[in-house]
C-alpha cells in the first residue's frame, strides 16, 4: 500500500467525515452576509475558528479542506489554523483550484482554472503548512438536454486529472470534484444520466493521466431533482439512483467517496447520506463513503454565531450537534 492511499483510506476511515471550510474570499463573505455579518478578512478568520478550534471535531471529522487565506491564518490561541488541527489529528487539506471561468461557446458553462503555477504552490502548502491532501472543483451546470456540453464535461475531465496528477507527484491526496450542481428545473432522472456521463468522462482522463487511483478520493454530488424541478426526493430514492450511477462508473481501486450537500438543507443531507450509505451495504459497495459538506455541517452554527463573541460556545454545541447528526447517518 502506498503512503497516499494509507492517507486517502484514513481520510474516509473510523467513521468519520470531512468538512470544507474552504469557501473562497466571495463565497465566505456572501455566507457572512446571509446570517447579516459585515464580511472583512478578520471576520472570515473568526468564522473559520469558530468552527475549527470547536472542541472534540475529531471525534467526527478526519480532515478539514481549508481556503488559501485561512492557512496562512492563525486561530484565537495564537497556533496556526492548520497546526490547530493537526494537533487534533485532524488532516488539513487545501482548495487549490483558482475558480471559474466562463467555457468559451457555451453560455452558461464554466470551466476551473488553477494549473498554472500549481507545482510550485503544492510545493509550499506541503512543506510549509503541512497540507495533506487537496481538492479541485469543477462546476457542472444541468439546463434540459442542451447543458452539460461534452466539450466542456471533457475539458474539466482533462483539468481535473492533470491535477490529480501534480497532486499525487507532490505527495499529497487529491480530492477530485466534479459537482453537478442541484440548481435547475431538471429531473433526478437526468441528474442520474448528467452525474453518470460526468464521472466516466472523469475516470477515463484520470486513466489517460496515469493517476493512481488508490491515492485519490471522489468528491460527487448526491443524485436528486434540481432545486427548481417542483419535487423533493424521498431519500430511498436518492440512495438507489445515486449508488446504480457509482457502481456503473467509479472503479473499486478508488479507496473512498465524499459527498458535497450541494444546497440541501441539514437534516435532508443528513437523511439522504443514512439513506445512501444503508444502501452502499445491501449492495455492498466497493468503496467507504461519507460526508464532505460546507454548507450543511455550517448553516445552524452560523445562525446561532451571528459573529459575536458572545455567542460562539452556543454555535460550537450546535455545529458538534450537526456533526453527530451526520455522523450518525453513516452505516
Ligand atoms: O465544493 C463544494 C464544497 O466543498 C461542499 O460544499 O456542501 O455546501 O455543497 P457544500
Amino acid at each position: 500500500m502506498t503512503n497516499l492511499s494509507d492517507t486517502a483510506q484514513q481520510l474516509v476511515a473510523h467513521g468519520k467525515g470531512i468538512l470544507a471550510a474552504d469557501e473562497s474570499f466571495s463565497t465566505a463573505d456572501k455566507r457572512l452576509r446571509e446570517y447579516g455579518i459585515e464580511p472583512s478578512e478578520e471576520m472570515r478568520r473568526k468564522f473559520r475558528d469558530m468552527l475549527l478550534a470547536t472542541p472534540g471535531i475529531d471525534t467526527y471529522l478526519s480532515g478539514v479542506i481549508l481556503y488559501e487565506e485561512t492557512l496562512e491564518q492563525n486561530a484565537d490561541n495564537g497556533i496556526p489554523f492548520a497546526t490547530l488541527l493537526a494537533n487534533e489529528h485532524v488532516l488539513p487539506g487545501i482548495k487549490v483550484d483558482q475558480g471559474l471561468d466562463e467555457f468559451p461557446d457555451s453560455p452558461g458553462e464554466s470551466i476551473t482554472k488553477g494549473l498554472l503555477g500549481l507545482p510550485e504552490r503544492l510545493q509550499e502548502y506541503r512543506d510549509t503548512y503541512g497540507a495533506r491532501f487537496t481538492k479541485w472543483r469543477a462546476a457542472i451546470r444541468i439546463e434540459g438536454d442542451r447543458l452539460p456540453t461534452s466539450a466542456m464535461l471533457v475539458e474539466n475531465a482533462k483539468r481535473l486529472a492533470s491535477y490529480a496528477y501534480e497532486v499525487q507527484k507532490a505527495g499529497m491526496v487529491p480530492m477530485v470534484e466534479p459537482e453537478v450542481l442541484l440548481e435547475g428545473a431538471h429531473s433526478r432522472l437526468r441528474a442520474r444520466e448528467v452525474v453518470e456521463t460526468t464521472l466516466h468522462v472523469l475516470f477515463d482522463a484520470l486513466a489517460e493521466q496515469n493517476v493512481d487511483l488508490s491515492g485519490i478520493l471522489l468528491k460527487t454530488s448526491m443524485v436528486l431533482s434540481g432545486s427548481k424541478s417542483g419535487r423533493t426526493d424521498t431519500s430511498e430514492e436518492v440512495a438507489e439512483d445515486t449508488l446504480a450511477v457509482l457502481l456503473a462508473s467509479v472503479p473499486k481501486e478508488v479507496p473512498g467517496i465524499v459527498f458535497l450537500s450541494g444546497g440541501q438543507g441539514p437534516d435532508q443531507a443528513t437523511d439522504n447520506l443514512r439513506a445512501i450509505t444503508a444502501r452502499a451495504k445491501e449492495v455492498q459497495a466497493p468503496w467507504i463513503l461519507t460526508f464532505s459538506y460546507a454548507r450543511a455541517l455550517q448553516e445552524e452554527a452560523l445562525a446561532v454565531w451571528k459573529g459575536k463573541d458572545e455567542y460562539e460556545d452556543a454555535a460550537r454545541e450546535v455545529f458538534i450537534g450537526r456533526l453527530k447528526k451526520v455522523q450518525a447517518a453513516l452505516a
